[in-house]
């Protein structure tokens, strides 16, 4: 997968799978099952670092779990997220974030949130050969301007801005932008008016593909459901089970057995006797 097959994915109708991971075994999985992208998502410190938000994540976590996962794909598009402040402060400084994904970690793009400073940093990464997904809509980035998690775009006005910003991304040289919790009436309403594909999160059916959060997909985080994610597996429960049949086990001496034997007084006095 390229940023140019994202591209003929949506001129050719057929919908884009894009799923985030953050580490090799998850990017064995999401690889093998096929997926067209994974995303290292910021959403890194929520699913796996344990922390409340996404503001905290830092370039060095992110380069270490971009190369982790770029180590497990094969086939798919590996998207590394630029984190809080990494393409603010200065060119320099976003050039040289933005390439650290690229260079050190094994990505073949960034994502950036939408803000005052994405079109420029857009079009200065674009122009230094680092391909860029935008992110409309809610940007968690910016909790706390928006004062908690909700549907943006809902009214007139913010709709058209919506408008107006995935056109100027698309414009800035953006491949695909990510529509976050946006009405489904708007987020259709961008992907007809763009060339690039549109990637949904709780943005409805009508773009050009979705993504999902890993952890949200496969039950792996039962204190977190969204309500625009479906869990298609329990995988907590899984584990939970799995490690609790194993303590089980180890109390009741049935494992590990020696020579594929239970282990028992006698054979251990034998073993010794030798
Ligand atoms: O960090 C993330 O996982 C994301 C997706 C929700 C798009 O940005």
């Amino acid at each position: 997968m390229t940023v140019k097959t994202f591209g003929e994915k949506k001129a050719a109708g057929q919908p884009i799978v894009m799923v985030t991971a953050y580490d090799y075994p998850q990017a064995l999985a999401v690889d093998e099952a096929g997926v067209d992208a994974v995303l290292v998502g910021d959403s890194l410190t929520m699913t796996t670092l344990g922390r409340p938000d996404t503001l905290s994540a830092t370039m060095g976590e992110m380069i270490h779990h971009t190369r982790a996962v770029s180590k497990g794909v094969k086939r798919a598009l590996v998207i590394g997220d630029m984190p809080f402040m990494s393409y603010q402060v200065s060119p320099r400084e976003t050039l040289q974030n933005a390439s650290r994904f690229l260079k050190e970690a094994g990505a073949q793009a960034v994502k950036l949130e939408w803000g005052s400073d994405a079109l420029s940093a857009t079009k200065l990464l674009v122009g230094n050969g680092i391909p860029v997904m935008g992110h409309l809509g809610f940007t968690p980035q910016h909790l706390n301007r928006f004062g908690g998690y909700g549907v943006q775009g809902k009214d007139r006005k913010s709709a058209t801005d919506m408008i107006r910003a995935a056109k100027s991304l698309e414009r800035a040289g953006a491949f695909s932008i990510v529509l976050e919790l946006v009405p489904e009436d708007l987020a259709r309403r961008i992907t007809v008016a763009l060339r690039v594909p549109t990637i949904g999160i709780g943005a409805g059916p009508y773009c050009s593909g979705q993504v999902q959060v890993l952890h949200d997909l496969a039950g792996m985080n039962p204190d977190f459901r969204p309500k625009h994610a479906k869990a298609y597996a329990d995988l907590h429960g899984v584990l939970k089970d799995a490690v609790s049949r194993y303590a089980l086990e180890v109390r009741g001496k049935l494992f590990p057995t020696a020579s594929g034997k239970r282990v028992t007084r006698n054979s251990i006095r034998g073993k010794n006797s030798r």
